[in-house]
C-alpha cells in the first residue's frame, strides 16, 4: 500500500501493488455501502497470496462473491483469469468504476460484474467456474445457510474455493470454518497470517464421507 487519494470528497481511493501490477481502488464512501466500501485485510491476504505463488490464472473461469471494492477479483484478471465479479446491487457502481479504472481495455471482457445474493441468486449463473473467491465474506451468521448454498450451487468435483478470512475479529467465522464448512466440503488452511486464513475449499465426494 502506497498512499491515499483524498482529493474527492465523495470517494477515497488507496493505492495497491501486487504481482507487479499498480491498483488505484476507489471506496464510496458516500454511497451507504457499509462493510463494502472498505478494502479488507482477507482481501489483501488473498492478493498477497496470488503474489507469493506467482498465481496464473489463464485460461480459468473464476467467480467472485462479495467482492465489495473488487480488489481481488480485479487482480484475478490482471492475471489472466476470466472472472465475474458479484455483489449486491448497490455495490456494482463502485466494482465497475474500479474494474474501469485498473483493467486496460483489452482484457475488459474478461471482467463481467453481477448482481449474486447468496441464497437467491445463484441459479442465474452457470456452475461451471474453475474457481471461487471469497474475501472477507464469513462475518454474518444470519447469511452463514445461505452463503453454503451458494458455495454448494458452485462447487463441483473440479472446484477450488478459496476462502480468506479474519478469525479473530469477524463474529462466527471460527465456527464457520471448523464446524459448518467441514461438515460439506473438504476444506483445509493454506495461508495463515495474524488470525487472517485462507481456506482451499474443495467437494466432499462420497469417498471422503467413509
Ligand atoms: C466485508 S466485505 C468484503 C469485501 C471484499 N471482498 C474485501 O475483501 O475487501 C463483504 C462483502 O460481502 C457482501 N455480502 C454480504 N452478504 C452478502 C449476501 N448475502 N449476498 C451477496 N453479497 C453479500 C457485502 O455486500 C460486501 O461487499
Amino acid at each position: 500500500m502506497s498512499g491515499i487519494d483524498d482529493r474527492k470528497p465523495w470517494r477515497q481511493e488507496k493505492i495497491y501493488e501486487f504481482c507487479g501490477y499498480t491498483l488505484k481502488i476507489s471506496m464510496f464512501k458516500n454511497s451507504f455501502l457499509g462493510v463494502s466500501a472498505y478494502v479488507w485485510e482477507p482481501g489483501i491476504e488473498l492478493c498477497q497470496h496470488f503474489q507469493n505463488m506467482e498465481m496464473n490464472f489463464v485460461g480459468k473461469k473464476i467467480l467472485e462473491l462479495g467482492s465489495g471494492t473488487g480488489i481481488v477479483g480485479i487482480l484475478a484478471v490482471l492475471l489472466g483469469g476470466d472472472v465475474t465479479l458479484t455483489d449486491r446491487p448497490d455495490v456494482l457502481k463502485q466494482i465497475k468504476h474500479n474494474v474501469s479504472a485498473n483493467v486496460p481495455s483489452h482484457s475488459r471482457h474478461r471482467a463481467n460484474i453481477g448482481t449474486l445474493v447468496w441464497g437467491s441468486d445463484h441459479d442465474n449463473y452457470p456452475s461451471d467456474f474453475d474457481i471461487i473467491l471469497g474475501s472477507d465474506i464469513v462475518y454474518s451468521p444470519t447469511q452463514f445457510p445461505n452463503l453454503i448454498k451458494t458455495l454448494q450451487h458452485f462447487c463441483n468435483e473440479n472446484t477450488i474455493i478459496y476462502l480468506s478470512s479474519n478469525l479473530k475479529l469477524r463474529v462466527g467465522a471460527v465456527h464457520f470454518h471448523e464446524d459448518i464448512l467441514p461438515k460439506k466440503f473438504n476444506s483445509e488452511i493454506i495461508c495463515s497470517n495474524n488470525g487472517n486464513c485462507i481456506y482451499k475449499v474443495t467437494k466432499k465426494l462420497p469417498i471422503d464421507a467413509n
